[in-house]
């Protein structure tokens, strides 16, 4: 069951969840409004991809409205990330955390999050905490999976979202009071990119380096070939694992 904190709105199409849900923010929805949607024909994944979105997938999209400055918006990132790999994990899902935003089982895309903030000068008026997960059906991506795949069975989608709203509300309650250090350190638990050696791909190119850890303000920490560290954002770079 659907924890009583959320007030929940679901359509059968909308173009995307995140973006009926600034709409509504922009309105003065409350904290805890959620969107959910059988399909979308317009989702939309970070930096500007689309999020193909058939009928079978968890799509939904998160009203929050932290007293946080605009500039750690990216931490909401992860805050659901960590709840998505605890509610799945729980359920005996192989499942990682592929940096900044994807959930991942056996180098398969699984899911995705797209946090987007409304911001009034200096603070913040509202994050939209969008998420999409491949549940039941064929992958949506070459190269995807899904929680049929793994769980070889087809699985209640309402289950599995009351249980990662459940998670986002502990969570997302605990972060406001402690910070970020607990939902950090459950994240690099959760995160198969650290450790290994990837490909930075900017504007510029692709450059090799090692992922060594993540930061507060869900920065990646890399040693370049000569040893060099330094930190990317997730807006920089996306991330091919060599
Ligand atoms: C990514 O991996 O690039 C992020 C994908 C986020 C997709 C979800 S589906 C629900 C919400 N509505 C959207 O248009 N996008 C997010």
């Amino acid at each position: 069951m659907i924890d009583p904190f959320f007030h929940v709105h679901c359509l059968q199409e909308v173009d995307s969840t995140n973006e009926r849900a600034k709409e509504l923010a922009r309105q003065g929805a409350p904290e805890g409004t959620v969107i959910v949607a059988a399909t979308q024909w317009a989702g939309r994944g970070r930096r500007g991809r689309s999020w193909s979105s058939p009928h079978g997938g968890l799509y939904f999209s998160l009203i929050l409205r932290p007293p946080i400055s605009p500039d750690l918006a990216p931490q909401l990132v992860l805050v659901t990330a960590a709840c998505l790999y605890r509610a799945l994990h729980r359920r005996g899902l192989p499942v990682s955390i592929k940096w900044p935003n994807d959930l991942v089982a056996g180098g398969k895309k699984l899911g995705g999050i797209l946090v987007e903030a409304g911001s009034a000068s200096q603070s913040l008026s509202f994050l939209v905490v969008g998420v999409g997960v491949n549940i039941n059906g064929p992958p949506p991506i070459e190269g995807g999976t899904s929680i049929e795949a793994l769980a070889g069975s087809p699985q209640q989608k309402e289950e599995i979202l009351a249980d990662i709203l459940g998670e986002m509300k502990r969570t997302y309650f605990a972060y406001l009071q402690e910070g970020i250090g607990p939902v950090l350190a459950e994240y690099r638990r959760g995160c198969t990119t650290l450790g290994r050696e990837v490909i930075l791909v900017g504007p510029k190119g692709g450059a090799p380096a090692k992922a060594v850890d993540i930061g507060e303000r869900g920065e990646l920490f890399v040693e370049d070939l000569d040893g060099r560290r330094r930190s990317v954002f997730a807006d920089e770079v996306s991330l091919r694992c060599g």
